[in-house]
């Protein structure tokens, strides 16, 4: 951590209460000056830090913006989120979280960006991504798992974004199958899993997630206005999206954990419970074949189970599903 870093940790440690200088020198190791210094450069950054003689600093306002500082300074994660690789543009942070992986970084490592200006969607398809309004994030995995079993990862992320929204908002937010997040019948979060294996071995996920956070009715080209949502629109009010992040990455570390502890059986009854899919009449189409049926749920691994009006299940591994 930089001294920035510490000292926002700090404020984030006492919320709302002064901290010294003297306090803040220690816990920084260095001088009061160069607290001063690093206070300033906080302020230019968009900070509002009340400075009182004989009480110190405290805290009363942070930008929305998406630094490594702001996310790491309140996480309570071992792993997911302590590395943050933070840009104001790119083209999509998916290759760049790829590259990070291939040069080692650490499970848990979050790539995001402020605006992509290529972002990549499921089946080749763009994802919006404007400036400022979404979070537009790969984070990096590393589970010791058989190959088959990697698609279990989206819906253990699907379920960690809609509980996190859930806590966070108290909206009440659907999983479609299998990585789309709804409010109503519109969508309002992506999931976008690649993999990097060798024969049957995993060397990582990267999980990119396209959230709109912030984004207002207007900030939606009209093709999408249609069928996407924020959660800003839904609940009348802006988030923080940092907080939101850390409290995603707590409760993903939490739900991995248990996963590698104890297997799917937990993420898959949530993500049943909290299902749009699931009894459903759907339209299934996978590269080679077109389907009908009820969406009766999902099997052991996480396949989405399909029942035709014969009564034959049908196992649905990679699809588009509609309904
Ligand atoms: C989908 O629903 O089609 C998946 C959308 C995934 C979008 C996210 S935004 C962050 C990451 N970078 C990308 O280019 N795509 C994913």
């Amino acid at each position: 951590m930089n001294i920035k870093q510490v000292i926002l940790k700090a404020f984030h440690d006492h919320p709302g209460r002064f901290i010294s200088g003297e306090e803040l020198s220690q816990t920084c190791g260095c001088s009061r000056t160069a607290v001063w210094k690093h206070i300033e450069e906080l302020r230019k950054d968009g900070y509002e830090v009340e400075a009182v003689r004989k009480s110190g600093y405290r805290l009363l306002g942070a930008p929305d913006r998406l630094s490594a500082a702001e996310i790491t300074a309140g996480l309570d994660t071992d792993r997911m989120g302590q590395h943050v690789i933070a840009h104001d543009e790119v083209v999509s942070t998916q290759p760049l979280a790829h590259e990070a992986a291939a040069r080692g970084a650490k499970e848990g490592t979050l790539v995001l960006a402020e605006l992509q200006t290529g972002g990549k969607g499921r089946l080749g398809r763009p994802w919006h991504s404007p400036k400022g309004t979404g979070i537009w994030m790969s984070l990096i995995i590393r589970p010791a798992i058989p190959l088959p079993k990697t698609p279990q990862m989206t819906l253990l992320t699907a379920v960690s974004v809609a509980r996190a929204i859930r806590e966070e908002t108290g909206l009440p937010v659907k999983i479609k199958w299998p990585n789309d997040i709804f409010i109503g019948d519109k969508k309002v979060c992506g999931i976008l899993t690649e993999l990097n294996a060798e024969s049957d071995r995993v060397n990582y996920l990267v999980i990119g997630i396209g959230l709109n956070a912030n984004s207002v009715a207007e900030d939606f080209p009209e093709e999408l206005a249609r069928i996407a949502t924020s959660l800003r629109i839904e609940s009348g009010e802006p988030i923080k999206r940092a907080r939101f992040i850390q409290q995603f990455c707590r409760i993903f570390e939490e739900e991995y954990d248990h996963y590698l502890a104890h297997g799917f059986a937990r993420a898959k009854a949530e993500w049943e419970k909290h299902s749009y899919t699931i009894g459903r009449w759907v339209n299934v189409q996978t590269i080679s074949q077109r389907l009908e049926g009820r969406a009766v749920g999902l099997d052991e691994e996480g396949v989405l189970m399909v029942e035709d009006q014969d009564g034959a299940i049908h196992k649905v591994y990679s699809a588009d599903v509609n309904y």
